[in-house]
């Protein structure tokens, strides 16, 4: 049952997490650890959590459920009783994060509204995302299947991530993508997602090669003066941002 012993461990977890939240939150600056406690619902989420595991560990019936439901109904933030969840996890502002059953978090890990741990269909058995200690998934990020996100890696806002995350990555966009690697751009054929090859425009350049050796071939010929050669510009939007950025 949820003895001493598991309440000495929900305190300490506690304690850990407001930690978290004083070290990772820039509004927490100078701010009492007991107004934290107090007033950020991601500390409230994870305290009702703690304490609704060590419920649904001790196999106890409806409670743990009940008290997931009444914590997603106060602050927007929905975990399950079975999730697993390391020390320190700050989920900051928290509305609309969700926690799937077979989540599994490391220590240290930061969260930002909106985020999915989810599964992505019908499937049983281990089917969320597991995420390594020291990882930062941005606001509104989608961490679809069981995945695992590699220690340290940074997930974009509004990634929606698929695939495993390597090791101190950085992923962005939609199919999420690596766009570092230890703080390196990745290399190799396909790691490029953002220069495409534009083919359409390759193909008219072939063609303007070819007419300007013509032209520069008949004014050889003819004695007429060289034009200049026809300029082809790749068929991209030249102003604003990449869409293809993320
Ligand atoms: C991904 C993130 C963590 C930055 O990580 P980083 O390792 O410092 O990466 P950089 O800022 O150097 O960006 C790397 C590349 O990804 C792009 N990028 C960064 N974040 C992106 C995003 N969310 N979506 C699409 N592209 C993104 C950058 O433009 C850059 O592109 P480039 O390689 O063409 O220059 C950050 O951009 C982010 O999304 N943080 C979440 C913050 C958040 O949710 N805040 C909510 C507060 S309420």
């Amino acid at each position: 049952m949820f003895g001493l012993g598991s309440f000495a461990r929900v305190a300490n977890e506690l304690r850990r997490d407001i930690a978290a939240a004083r070290a990772r939150d820039p509004a927490a600056q100078g701010v009492s650890p007991v107004e934290i406690l107090a007033t950020w619902p991601g500390i409230h989420a994870l305290l009702s959590h703690r304490v609704a595991h060590a419920l649904h560990e001790a196999g106890m019936p409806l409670v743990p459920r009940s008290m997931s439901v009444f914590t997603r109904a106060v602050t927007g933030i929905e975990i399950h009783p079975a999730a697993m969840i390391g020390r320190g996890l700050f989920i900051d502002h928290g509305s609309g994060v969700v926690i799937g059953e077979t989540a599994r978090i490391g220590d240290d890990v930061t969260l930002y509204q909106g985020v999915t741990l989810g599964g992505t269909g019908f499937q049983t058995g281990k089917r969320h995302p597991t995420v390594e200690d020291n990882v930062t998934i941005g606001s509104g990020a989608k961490l679809l299947g069981p995945i695992t996100i590699g220690h340290g890696a940074k997930i974009g806002a509004n990634s929606v991530v698929i695939t495993d995350v390597p090791p101190n990555a950085t992923v962005v966009g939609n199919p999420g993508h690596p766009v570092r690697v230890d703080g390196r751009r990745p290399e190799g054929p396909d790691a490029d997602w953002i220069h495409l090859p534009d083919p359409i425009a390759e193909a008219i350049q072939g063609l303007a090669t070819r007419i300007g050796d013509l032209e520069r071939a008949v004014s050889k010929l003819s004695g007429e003066q060289e034009r200049a050669p026809a300029e082809v510009r790749p068929l991209r939007p030249v102003r604003g941002q990449n869409p293809a950025g993320g």
